[in-house]
């Protein structure tokens, strides 16, 4: 088998262009759809990020601010920001860039911004929503990858899922959107003792780890939907996933490629959110 490649750039191409209609519908109304970003420090991979979500925005019609602060900027002032953010109209999504320097909280700064704008979906209000089934936003990354399901017709309903790491940001949300749109889902980590065990009987595989082949083309059911989160570089230095594309892309039936799958998706989703705040706020 040759697996379907679920392209994250043309699927992005396509939200983004209903985002930038939607956004122009606001517009129309008098209110632009506004992200604030904040980055502190000098962490050259957040530099490039924020860069991304930024231009991002401006593409699509959407306004946003980028404030950058030294690694030095205290808890206090940054929660401050935060507050005066969460106080401005003109602003209806706030992304801090993790990570922090270590002498920050990040808890508690994603506590501190408002549940209203919390466009990353980090906030424990937006995690027991998603928890609960209630409205709120959801993490975006795994948001994305619940899209690109969508796109290739992969109904979960019914289906064994198998989410590969459990962080706060990718692992936990997918395992939660996956279970609320009927799949059974089995969550597997670094304590797991025989992960090839479970992907094996898996319908659908997400990658969220960060390690280079964490799933070969021994460990994947023929005809399995994989999603690939991890964003590594290789030997070479190249850009590459959690999954062996070469290898399981040859059982598969459909596959997420890295670079231009999961990446660019975590940003429309961003756009996606940050677009649903200002609608909210501007009914
Ligand atoms: N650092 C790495 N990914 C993310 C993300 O999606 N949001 C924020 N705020 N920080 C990150």
């Amino acid at each position: 088998m040759t697996a379907q490649l679920i392209d994250g750039n043309a699927l992005s191409k396509q939200i983004r262009a209903d985002v930038a209609r939607r956004a122009a519908a606001l517009g129309a109304r008098g209110v632009t759809p506004g992200l604030a970003v904040i980055l502190v420090g000098d962490n050259p991979a957040s530099q490039v990020y924020v860069r991304n979500k930024v231009k991002a925005c401006q593409d699509n019609g959407l306004h946003s601010v980028l404030e950058q602060y030294p690694a030095t900027l205290s808890e206090a002032d940054l929660l401050a920001r935060v507050q005066a953010l969460n106080n401005d109209p003109a602003i209806h999504g706030i992304l801090v860039q993790l990570p922090l320097p270590a002498h920050i909280d990040a808890h508690k700064v994603i506590e501190t911004i408002s549940p209203l704008k919390d466009v990353d979906g980090f906030h424990v209000a937006s995690a027991g929503a998603l928890m609960v089934g209630q409205p709120g936003f959801k993490p975006c990354t795994p948001y994305g990858c619940m899209k690109m399901l969508e796109s290739i017709g992969c109904n979960p309903k019914g289906k064994h899922a198998v989410v590969i790491g459990r962080s706060n940001i990718v692992g936990k949300p997918m395992a939660m959107l996956l279970l609320q749109a009927s799949a059974t889902v089995t969550i597997c980590h670094s304590a797991t003792p025989d992960l090839a065990h479970h992907t094996r009987q898996a319908d659908i595989v997400v990658a969220a780890v960060g390690k280079r082949n964490v799933l070969t083309a021994d460990m994947v059911k023929p005809g399995a939907v994989v999603i690939d989160v991890g964003m590594n570089r290789n030997d070479e230095g190249k850009l590459c996933g959690d999954v062996d594309f070469d290898g399981v892309s040859k059982v598969a039936s459909a596959i997420t490629p890295v670079p231009g799958g999961v990446g660019p998706m975590t940003i429309t989703m961003l756009l996606v959110n940050t677009l649903e705040a200002a609608e909210r706020a501007a009914q």
